[in-house]
């Protein structure tokens, strides 16, 4: 039995001057969490494809480029199926932290390329935590999947760390196998019972749908909102009921950073799968998500419902129950899903680069401020 938490936040402290090796640092999340690693005082390098300007706007760079991240960190462009090339960049900066982002992350793009997929998301993951097992000052290995990695059923409850892994389609089922790869690596190599032996804690972390500024990715909702919106036209919608747990991409990050920070302490009780999802009371249909959204963006964003029965298979009923991590790591959701939509179209709103840079740090800050009583 895990022992129950105290309330825990991200702790700036006990980042200053960790060596971290992210993979993935090229994208959406990995923007946001090398922003804030840094900004914490953490030792950074990470590994990754080269930023895509694919799906962005006129006056918008790919968000890595956005933050200016090549001239703060040890940037590595390669391919996680490069094993011999990340494994020297492993090796090479000799972290304490691994965090592996780095993937094929969506549903549509996986039906054309499932091989792909399975690919970088499945034997990427296997490649990485090989290569770790070369590592000599290695604590922790943070593997990052999805909520998606459940067998869904549709049902109307949250979905637990210890229900069984599935996935419908090729991306969601290739986080499923990352998972059981992670869970094969960790009974086989990284046992929490040998934990004396080789002294390496591997968890993994599973969050839903994030929002936020810098997402331009293709057939996601909230990109494909934006560039209407930036490009003056409406946006058709596929799924106006489906829900998902959306969140601001600053919660699930704060998940991850704070488990990491527990397997400093509990390095054996802490080595598994985690849940970091927004409260129930915060889950919201597709319409739902496009009226707050309108709300905050005013007149000049508008959309369109068109639900197409030969449309490819996406789930439309997705909880996570995140009881374990609010238990017994005292990790909570910090913004309601109608503050995350906010503070996303904050960022969209505004057309300075700079500008935009000062609202990342905000939100970063305000992510770290106590909540008020
Ligand atoms: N964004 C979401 O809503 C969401 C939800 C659940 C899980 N996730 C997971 O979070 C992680 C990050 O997702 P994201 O939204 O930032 O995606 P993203 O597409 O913005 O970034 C993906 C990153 O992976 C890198 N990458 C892709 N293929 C690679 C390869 N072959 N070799 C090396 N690097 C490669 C890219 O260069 C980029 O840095 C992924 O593992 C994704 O599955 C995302």
């Amino acid at each position: 039995m895990i022992a129950h938490a105290q309330s825990q936040v991200v702790a700036p402290d006990f980042w200053a001057g960790k060596r971290v090796f992210m993979t993935g640092h090229t994208g959406f999340k990995g923007g946001w969490l090398s922003e804030w690693l840094l900004e914490m005082g953490a030792e950074l390098c990470g590994y990754a494809l080269a930023p895509v300007s694919e799906g962005t706007v006129s006056g918008f760079a790919p968000f890595f480029e956005e933050l200016e991240l090549s001239g703060r960190m040890t940037h590595v462009i390669g391919d996680i199926r490069d094993s011999e090339k990340m494994t020297r960049a492993l090796l090479d900066f000799d972290p304490e932290i691994v965090i592996h982002m780095a993937a094929q992350p969506l549903v549509r793009l996986s039906y054309r390329e499932p091989v792909e997929t399975y690919d970088v998301n499945v034997m990427g993951t296997v490649r990485l935590l090989e290569a770790c097992r070369q590592l000599k000052n290695l604590k922790t290995i943070q593997i990052v999947t999805s909520d998606k990695c459940y067998d869904n059923r549709e049902q109307i409850w949250g979905y637990r760390e210890h229900d069984p892994m599935g996935g419908f389609d090729p991306y969601s089922n290739s986080k499923g196998c990352a998972e059981l790869v992670t869970s094969a690596y960790r009974n086989s190599f990284f046992h929490p019972d040998a934990y004396d032996d080789h002294g390496v804690s591997v968890c993994s972390g599973r969050a839903g749908n994030v929002i936020g500024g810098g997402d331009w990715s293709l057939d996601r909702l909230i990109p494909d909102a934006m560039r209407a919106h930036c490009t003056g036209n409406a946006l058709t919608i596929r799924a106006p009921h489906a829900i998902r747990p959306w969140q601001h991409v600053l919660e699930p990050l704060s998940g991850y950073l704070t488990l990491i920070q527990a397997s400093y302490e509990r390095p054996r009780d802490v080595a598994q799968g985690w849940n970091f999802g927004p409260r129930d009371s915060e889950a919201m249909n597709v319409r739902k998500v496009m009226t707050v959204l309108q709300e905050h963006l005013g007149d000049g964003f508008s959309w369109t419902e068109q639900v197409d029965p030969q449309d490819l298979h996406e789930a439309t009923w997705l909880k996570l129950d995140c009881t374990a991590a609010l238990e017994w790591l005292g990790w909570a959701p910090r913004f309601t899903t109608s503050e995350a939509l906010g503070m996303t179209a904050q960022w969209y709103g505004s057309s300075d680069p700079a500008a935009r840079r000062q609202i990342v740090s905000e939100q970063i800050s305000r992510m770290l401020s106590p909540l008020a009583a």
